[in-house]
């Protein structure tokens, strides 16, 4: 069992770094200072991306029987979602601190340390003359020296705020308390020790108005930014249904993008407001529920194989009666070991009839399945694997990085860094070199090769510097596979090596040669 507190801090940001240099993932708004929680994806990251996505699709929609695909609106009526209880419900507990102005999530605020706690019970202004009676609390860990002197010079700058930027607080006029801290069910600001204000609910849903009454203040005008794309498969199943010839138990999936006004952000693109989610709702039987709960645990856990994350790295978390969500009579997180922690990157959950029933509730029209061999008529139930496309690329690129150390023929080491993504992933499959830029044959065999590969697969030419520094290059970004158009592809080493190319392996860095001909099917094997 692996220690989820384990955290690796320089690696993490090793691999942002390297994101940001080889345009994998840029803050969204970048330029502008960037926007908080928004990232933009890079040419190599917008690529990796889509063979996340592609072979998701792939393998859970086209390549099964039971399931069928549709791309929703992200724009969401009011009623969907107060039918779903998200307008009502989706929202998390959100706390202040009354000197900086920080809002944290209280449930992850950390406990805090033993230590006193002083409350200043207001000041005066030596500028002004005026008084304030605004109270603030500060716990000052046990371990501190001078504590009294460290909590005053924050009540300080707490009532400076208050008497405007130049004044400055003459005393603490109304003088001060202390008890030992903390106080119960106190929550305290972990960077400075302040007394947080009390918990209050924060939606976590995006409002937005539409129509020409947008301008008006006219509540029917009210739609919202999807905060999950469940709502949309669950509010079009009947029309799935009737349309697609599917009987039970049968899927319904959906890539796409959903947003959530998370209150901190963080952990790179880990926690975002903007992201994309890879969800299944799977309909069945209420018999059939348990059972394919955990039949799509498996499923997804063999995924995550196939796209290399293994199962080593993988924890399940069978969440315990209490902490699921109250409809749920089982849900399975399934956690990676990020740089950061172990954390969720897909929650495996089966909903019971709750979203079907509520959504009959709320539109009034009948969503139940009539069974035409039993004759039955009842709500189906729902399992619902829902993975996170953003944190998958985040665990795809922390489980690929990789620095090697070679040592040459002179006993000098160097680092090589190296993305090892499985070839099904890479971003760019296959480097083209020529061997010399100036060799005109070289250059028109190269070019002749990229045109035949790029149909088929990201294919990257490039032509600058010694081939090892190219190698190197490409090692970077997870290319698998370079090919070099060398002097014996023109059959200058004779007439058995000619129209071959030399094939080198990102991993173990072995060449060897292949023809020319060869060269496409061999990669599709691989690469798909
Ligand atoms: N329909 C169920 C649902 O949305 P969830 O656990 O809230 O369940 C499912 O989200 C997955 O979506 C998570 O496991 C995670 O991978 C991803 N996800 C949720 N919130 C996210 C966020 N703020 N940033 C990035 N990914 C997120």
């Amino acid at each position: 069992m692996a220690d989820k507190t384990n955290t690796d801090p320089q690696r993490m940001e090793k691999i942002v770094s390297l994101c940001k240099r080889r345009g994998f993932i840029f803050q969204a708004g970048e330029l502008y200072g960037g926007l908080n929680g928004c990232w933009d994806y890079g040419p190599l990251g917008a690529e990796l991306k889509r063979n996340l996505k592609d072979y998701w699709w792939r393998s859970t929609v086209q390549e099964r029987d039971d399931v069928v695909g549709m791309d929703g609106a992200i724009l969401t009526m009011q009623q969907v979602l107060v039918a779903s209880g998200h307008v009502g419900g989706f929202s998390d507990p959100m706390s202040e601190c009354p000197l900086t102005k920080a809002r944290l999530r209280a449930d992850q605020i950390p406990a805090a340390d033993a230590g006193i706690e002083y409350t200043f019970l207001g000041a005066k202004d030596a500028v002004s003359g005026k008084m304030t009676d605004k109270t603030i609390t500060i716990l000052v860990a046990n371990e501190k020296q001078e504590k009294f002197r460290s909590a005053e010079k924050i009540a300080m700058k707490f009532y400076a705020e208050i008497f405007g930027k130049n004044a400055k607080p003459e005393s603490l006029e109304n003088g001060w308390t202390e008890q030992p801290g903390p106080r119960e069910n106190g929550l305290y600001n972990p960077d400075n020790g302040v007394l947080m204000s009390e918990p209050r609910m924060f939606s976590l849903m995006f409002q937005t108005k539409m129509g020409a009454n947008a301008d008006d203040n006219d509540p029917s005008a009210v739609a919202y930014l999807r905060p999950e794309t469940a709502q949309s498969i669950f509010v079009q199943y009947k029309n799935v249904l009737d349309s697609s010839r599917v009987k039970l138990p049968f899927g319904i999936a959906q890539v796409g993008k959903s947003f959530r006004n998370e209150i901190n952000p963080r952990n790179y693109t880990f926690r975002s407001r903007e992201f994309e989610q890879m969800e299944i709702e799977y309909f069945c039987h209420p018999k059939d529920g348990m059972r394919l709960t955990d039949e799509w645990l498996e499923t997804r856990l063999k995924f995550y194989e196939e796209i290399g994350i293994p199962r080593t790295k993988l924890h399940i978390l069978d969440v315990p009666d209490g902490e699921r969500a109250f409809y749920s009579q089982k849900t399975y997180d399934i956690e990676y070991e990020f740089p950061f922690g172990v954390q969720e990157l897909e929650g495996v959950a089966y909903r019971t009839d709750y979203d079907l029933g509520v959504h009959q509730k709320g539109s009034g029209r009948p969503l139940e399945y009539f069974d035409e061999e039993t004759k039955e008529k009842f709500l189906p139930h729902v399992v619902e694997p829902s993975a996170g496309c953003d944190r998958t690329i985040l665990a795809l690129i922390c489980e690929a990085f990789d620095e090697e150390v070679l040592t040459d023929d002179k006993g000098k080491d160097d680092v090589r860094t190296v993305m090892r993504f499985t070839s099904r992933m890479a971003p760019i499959k296959v480097g083209i070199f020529p061997l010399l830029k100036k060799n005109e044959d070289q250059v028109r065999i190269a070019k002749e090769i990229q045109k035949k590969l790029q149909p088929w697969m990201n294919v990257f030419y490039d032509d600058s510097g010694a081939v090892g520094r190219r190698y190197r290059r490409q090692d970077e970004v997870g290319t698998p596979y370079c090919v070099t158009i060398d002097f014996e592809t023109l059959g200058e080493s004779g007439e058995e090596l000619k129209n071959t190319v030399t094939l080198r392996h990102r991993d173990s860095m072995e060449q060897e040669r292949i023809a020319i001909d060869a060269l496409l099917p061999w990669l599709l094997e691989r690469v798909r």
